[in-house]
């Protein structure tokens, strides 16, 4: 099929705007066509890495005490201009800064809060193993007198746009403005994203779990008999295992796959390891967008309102089937 070279990734935006008729009219096509350039400039360092000096650790933590990578921070910078350059940002918050960065005082001058990850599966750039970029975008609540952190502080339900790009085997930008959820692949030759996955559907039960299985004995009793049961062939439905260790390219598989990803409670990370603001809320809200399902096992994903910035829960997201058999588990926690 011979591609539409029209069928751009700005081109959508446009339409979704004037068809959603939403409020925001072109501000929001500019402010995503901002993350698409600082995609674009991102993807093409992940493509030369072994080339250049970005591979390896920066020598500095950040935040969570985590070891940055060079890519980590640069990725993260890139962000912070093109977003910050929109005209139409007024707050930025990344997973790379311990606080939210205002960029304009007066909430006129920049109504959008956008909360990123600037590079997800740090631990897979130097392997060459798919990585990517979660993007959550938010109005910026009308002046309530309170903290910069108050007003990046909001529900997922809040979300006006979330999304991610995915520098795997070609670059995909997935997102989702509340009205379902669009793919498009980069076409290198033309330097554009060219919509590929049209109106995305999660299906509605898959044969993948996506785990974590070296914290399995860590896990809470109700996960282990869950996963005790995707590992017993049932209704000759055998699940495969297949696990990345970058959320983004999981994620994705789950979402065109089907299945479920989780990542539970660990005596590690008690509360999970994945932050709710820049991981597991825009995936949740793509997950629900796309008909999946996205809790933390005791409450949806969407409906948290964060703590702090960094907050980390625990994420299980999939297909309804999957997710509702994990229910069955989790209310009848004594029940084999
Ligand atoms: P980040 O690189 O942004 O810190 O995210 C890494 C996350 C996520 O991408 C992935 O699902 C998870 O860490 C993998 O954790 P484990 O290595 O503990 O499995
Ligand atoms: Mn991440
Ligand atoms: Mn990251």
């Amino acid at each position: 099929m011979a591609q539409d070279q029209t069928a751009t990734f700005e081109r959508h935006i446009h339409e979704q705007q004037l068809s959603q008729r939403s409020q925001a009219g072109g501000e929001l096509t500019w402010l995503l066509s901002g993350i698409v350039l600082a995609c674009k400039i991102i993807g093409e360092q992940v493509r030369r890495l072994g080339l250049t000096n970005q591979t390896g650790s920066a020598g500095s933590t950040n935040v969570h005490g985590e070891e940055q990578q060079s890519l980590d921070i640069y990725s993260n910078q890139v962000l912070l201009e093109c977003l910050g350059s929109r005209g139409n940002v007024g707050i930025l918050a990344s997973e790379e800064n311990e606080d939210p960065i205002v960029v304009f005082d007066n909430r006129d001058d920049g109504e959008y809060v956008v909360v990123f990850d600037p590079l997800d599966g740090s631990s897979n750039i130097d392997v060459n193993v798919s990585v990517g970029t979660i993007f959550s975008i938010y109005r910026r609540p009308e002046s309530n007198g309170g903290s910069t952190h108050s007003e990046v502080l909001q529900p997922g339900t809040q979300q006006l746009a979330a999304g991610y790009c995915l520098y795997g085997s070609s670059t995909v930008m997935v997102y989702t403005t509340g009205d379902g959820v669009n793919g498009f692949t980069l076409d290198p030759t033309i330097g554009t994203f060219l919509l590929s996955h049209p109106n995305m559907k999660m299906p509605a039960r898959g044969n993948i779990y996506s785990v974590n299985e070296s914290y399995a004995d860590s896990f809470p009793p109700y996960c282990r008999r869950y996963l005790h049961w995707l590992k017993s062939a049932e209704d000759d439905s055998l699940y495969r295992s297949r696990y990345i260790g970058s959320l983004v390219a999981d994620f994705h598989r789950t979402l065109l796959k089907g299945g479920v990803f989780l990542y539970p409670p660990t005596s590690f990370y008690p509360e999970g390891k994945l932050r709710l603001m820049y991981e597991a809320s825009p995936i949740a809200m793509l997950a629900e967008q796309a008909g999946g399902i996205a809790t933390t096992g005791e409450e949806s994903v969407l409906s948290i309102v964060p703590k702090n910035l960094h907050q980390r829960v625990p994420l299980f997201v999939g297909s309804p089937f999957e997710m509702q058999r994990l229910q069955t588990f989790i209310q009848n926690p004594l029940k084999v």
